[in-house]
């Protein structure tokens, strides 16, 4: 179904040989499964500015690491408008065709590698995307965040916010029997970032869908 050359892309790619149907399980993704520490230790005189990986995260204990006993899933390049998708499923990392992939296309899936707080402030040129889409968004990173500052729709969402607590306040004024505005949201059940991220198991905890982690081995075929 799939062969190993080089890629325009970035070193060597996986391209189709045959039609491949979109729904299609193209390949599990194999290597070594490690925990995050190991992986770390493995890479851990790897320098900061090579974005090269063949680590794969499963969940915030294991990790694959394909630049040991992996397989040719390993050489699927990432793509931002990508005709493949990674998912886990019983721990394990399988490449799914979501559209139909036509003899000779290069096979590609989004890694959205993921972001981190101390993060140096050129990562998405260090991990600049080369897929060549037309909707490329530059990185191989997860897309940013949205900013929580105020601007555009958030401004005029914040206006009408204003506008209608000047309305509940007169009501309130009207009425004292009215709900206060302020018992609708309780600080205490507020999602807490905090949660969402767990320090020891940096850049791999939580994540629901499979995605190469860092840093990376330079092994090679
Ligand atoms: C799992 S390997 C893919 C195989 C790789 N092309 C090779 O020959 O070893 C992942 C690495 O390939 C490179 N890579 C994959 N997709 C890329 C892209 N769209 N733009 C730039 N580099 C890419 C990055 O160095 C990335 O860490
Ligand atoms: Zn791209």
């Amino acid at each position: 179904m799939i062969e190993v050359r080089h890629s325009p892309v970035h070193g060597y790619g996986v391209f189709a040989l045959r039609r491949i149907r979109k729904g299609t399980t193209v390949i599990e993704y194999l290597g070594d499964r490690i925990s995050h520490e190991e992986a770390d230790e493995r890479y851990s005189d790897k320098d900061a500015k090579d974005n090269h990986t063949f680590l794969f995260t499963v969940d915030a204990k294991t990790v694959i690491d394909a630049g040991r006993n992996g397989n040719e899933a390993r050489f699927i390049n990432h793509g931002c408008d990508p005709n493949c998708e990674s998912g886990i499923m019983t721990k394990r990392v399988f490449i799914e065709a979501i559209r139909t992939i036509q003899p000779g296309e290069e096979l590609v899936y989004d890694y959205q590698i993921q972001r981190d707080p101390d993060d140096p402030d050129d990562v998405d040129e260090i991990f600049a995307c080369r897929c060549g889409a037309a909707s490329c968004r530059g990185s191989m990173l997860e897309p940013k965040k949205q900013r929580r500052g105020k601007s555009g729709a958030r401004k005029r969402q914040a206006k009408r916010r204003a506008g209608a607590d000047d309305r509940r306040a007169k009501a309130k004024r009207d009425a004292s029997t009215r709900r206060n505005a302020g018992t609708r949201r309780n600080a205490g059940t507020r999602r807490n970032a905090g949660t969402r991220r767990n320090a020891g198991t940096r850049r791999r905890a939580g994540v629901k869908r499979a995605r190469p982690g860092r840093p990376s081995p330079r092994a090679r075929r």
